[in-house]
């Protein structure tokens, strides 16, 4: 049964209550505040295309992609398949890149600019992972190394002009190191048109909860470029406090929209005092995910596209009655007609 819609009046001082304004990320404007955060696997063209049909994002990113591999093996699988659909697809789209060479992220920021025409080039300096960091000392790592980040940045600025470059963080390496404030005006004086914070050290990876009192710090040392939160955000409600609560001028949300590409809109009309859409019933939820099913299929053909589908399905089903059950049979289907016997079967799940 789906409960009905609660007004925002409750969320707010009913005399304070104001929207927070748009932002502005060099020329590009960000309307509402509410950004999706760049997720590897997951925010690829068919699900930026079902949260766009949602409305209520002001600014979607790209997977990360790798900007050593996308200057000299174009022909490789990964670049055509995480640049899907960003020639073609609304503005603003921010395509997130990552490396540590200023040079490679230079050219590869230039012909993103010239060949993609993308609204935003975003950097990636928060990604935990080992691959990235250890291995190619990239991502976190640099947050460890603010004079080549500097070298980063200015030389993408330099590069993608007037095109907007903007930077994503974590608070610091490890919890003993946490330097946001300083790799924050690194990243303003070299030229970023925007600061994206997670809450969190790498060394945390997701564990604990995001610090947004750490985050909120950071304002006050920003002259110019806006800051956005990102961390647990997973509620209308969350980003609602957020705003009101921390020195902030935007929003990222990373998981909760996974299984939820409706929650922007509903973020939105909280943020602008509306009434909050409920959740699509089950048997939209269920059509959702089928034309997720569709897209996918038609890029990477049926047997990959079941493959993919497996995740992104076992997100449509978080926190649902079942879910467990859905998620053991789906990870085992392994064409369309399979596919769509367990969703029939299984989804919706009936309370
Ligand atoms: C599956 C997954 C993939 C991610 N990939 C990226 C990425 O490519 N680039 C990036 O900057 N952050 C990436 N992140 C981090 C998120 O963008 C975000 O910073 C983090 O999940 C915290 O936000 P949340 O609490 O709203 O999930 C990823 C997170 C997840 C869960």
């Amino acid at each position: 049964m789906i409960k009905s819609p609660p007004t925002c009046e409750a969320l707010f001082d009913s005399n304070t209550h104001h929207s927070p304004a748009p932002l502005t990320i060099g020329s590009v404007v960000v309307d509402p505040p509410i950004l999706q955060a760049p997720m590897a696997g997951f925010t690829n063209y068919a699900f930026r295309q079902i949260v766009r049909e949602f409305g209520g994002v002001g600014l979607q990113a790209t997977e990360m992609v790798n900007a050593r591999g996308f200057v000299w093996l174009d022909e490789r699988a990964e670049h055509p398949d995480r640049l899907w659909g960003v020639a073609d697809e609304a503005r603003p789209l921010a395509v997130q890149i990552w490396d540590n060479d200023p040079e490679t992220m230079a050219r590869v920021g230039s012909r993103l600019v010239s060949e993609h025409r993308v609204s935003i080039v975003d950097i990636n300096f928060g990604c935990p992972v080992k691959k990235v960091t250890q291995r190619a000392h990239s991502g976190s790592y640099l947050l460890s190394q603010p004079e080549r980040m500097g070298q980063i940045i200015e030389g993408l600025v330099a590069a993608c002009a007037p095109t907007p470059v903007t930077a994503k963080i974590r608070l610091g390496c490890t919890r003993d190191k946490i330097n946001a404030i300083d790799i924050a005006q690194v990243v303003e004086g070299a030229g970023a048109a925007a600061l994206t914070v997670h809450g969190r050290t790498a060394q945390d990876m997701f564990s604990g909860n995001a610090d947004w009192d750490r985050i909120s710090a950071i304002k006050p040392y920003l002259k110019k470029i806006p800051l956005i939160g990102n961390g647990d955000l997973d509620s209308p409600q969350a980003v609602v406090k957020a705003f009101a609560n921390y020195a902030i001028d935007g929003v990222m949300i990373a998981r909760a929209c996974l299984g939820r590409p409706w929650l922007f809109s509903q973020c939105a009309a909280a943020l602008r005092g509306l009434a909050i859409p409920p959740d699509p019933s089950p048997l939209e939820q269920r059509d959702i995910m089928l034309k997720h099913y569709a897209l996918i299929v038609d890029r990477f053909g049926e047997s990959k596209g079941t493959v993919l589908m497996r995740k992104y399905a076992s997100c449509y089903a978080q926190g649902k009655p079942g879910a467990r059950n859905f998620r053991s049979l789906i990870a085992k289907v392994g064409d369309a007609q399979e596919f769509h016997h367990v969703v029939n079967e299984h989804f919706p799940v009936t309370t």
